[in-house]
């Protein structure tokens, strides 16, 4: 198991059997929630299952999302291409339990999610353990939240105690410090409480699982990459922006290795927000694709010297890439392809 598409696969198998039904990424675009302009995290398309407005098809759900990180919270554009972990578009691999308090063993909580994250890592994806760390909330003595200690004695009984850290601690020299080395891979969130109006915090009736592992970073560290854009997730478009402009790509920190990232990221991000109907524009969530789209335009024109147009050409490199994945760009290449040539 080693490309991509394996890597993606292993992830839904291994919750499959965990009892998990699989279910296709939601849009990246959101039409029906003003609090977001596009999908950024896995949990958007099941937050009427947290909030108990609907009832979820199962306790146990896993998939993988297309996210978009441009704008509001999150919004890493102008590290993307210059950095080789940061990315507009990316994957996030989720497995969800929501609970329910009337069947009480239908989902699970820490236990069986810290267990199966270990499993899942070092069993199935043979990660190396001597490279691992996990991190536990500190708690938070100002909003009156404990030390996460329940987490913290799961993770124990798999990891040694020394690589156990408090979230937040500031004496830890690489972990979550943006070294380029040492980054990142899953979020496991628990969610067990409700804040009411008072600020107060009160134990939620049923408790929810979130979890989202970084598809590009998990493939990178797989394959054995220093960056991201040297797995087989960008090779294929990078080779082909190559034979395009006439350059090879140096993967250095260089400008025209930086427009390299740039388009072999922001091509990405173009095509499939417009596969899931969000054409550029003025305004909105229209406007953030045309400031992507262009800030492509000018990495190309300016450091690899590329005088036309360029980003349609590369649509069906990622339709084909993605087809079995996510076949909503594949069925509609030729029309996001002329979308962006006439942008
Ligand atoms: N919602 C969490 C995140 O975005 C975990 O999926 O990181």
């Amino acid at each position: 198991m080693n490309t991509a598409a394996e890597i993606r696969q292993a992830f839904l198998d291994f919750f499959k059997s965990k009892q998990h039904i699989i279910v296709p990424s939601a849009p990246i675009v959101v039409k029906n929630d003003p609090t977001l302009l596009f999908t950024n995290a896995g949990m958007n398309q099941f937050k009427d299952y947290f909030l108990g407005n609907k009832t979820a098809p199962s306790a146990r759900i896993a998939d993988t999302q297309k996210c978009l990180r441009v704008s509001g919270k999150h919004n890493d554009l102008e590290e993307v291409g210059v950095d080789t972990y940061h990315h507009t578009m990316f994957e996030m691999l989720g497995n969800w339990s929501f609970g329910d308090p009337k069947n009480p063993t239908a989902g699970y909580f820490k236990k069986e999610a810290i267990a199966w994250s270990w499993e899942l890592l070092t069993e199935v994806y043979k990660l190396d353990k001597d490279r691992l760390y996990v991190s536990i909330f500190e708690g938070d003595e100002k909003e009156g939240l404990p030390k996460d200690e329940e987490a913290y004695n799961e993770w124990k009984k798999v990891i040694a105690e020394d690589r156990i850290l408090l979230g937040n601690k500031k004496d830890n020299e690489l972990v979550n410090k943006d070294h380029p080395q040492v980054i990142e891979i899953w979020n496991n969130v628990f969610i067990q409480f409700n804040r009411k109006k008072d600020g107060s915090l009160e134990l939620l009736p049923a408790k929810h699982v979130d979890t989202g592992m970084g598809f590009e970073r998990l493939v990178r560290v797989l394959q054995g990459k220093q960056s991201n854009y040297d797995t087989d997730i960008f090779s294929g478009t990078i080779i082909a922006i190559g034979k395009i402009v006439g350059k090879n790509y140096q993967g250095q920190n260089d400008k025209p290795s930086i427009a390299f990232r740039v388009l072999a990221d922001h091509i990405r991000a173009i095509s499939f927000t417009i596969a899931d109907g969000q054409l550029p524009s003025n305004s909105g969530a229209g406007y953030v694709i045309r400031r992507i789209l262009r800030r492509a335009v000018r990495y190309y024109y300016t450091y690899l010297a590329y005088k036309q147009p360029l980003l349609h050409q590369l649509v069906t490199v990622i339709a084909q890439q993605f087809k079995d994945v996510f076949p909503e760009l594949w069925q509609q290449q030729e029309f996001v392809a002329k979308v962006i040539k006439e942008e």
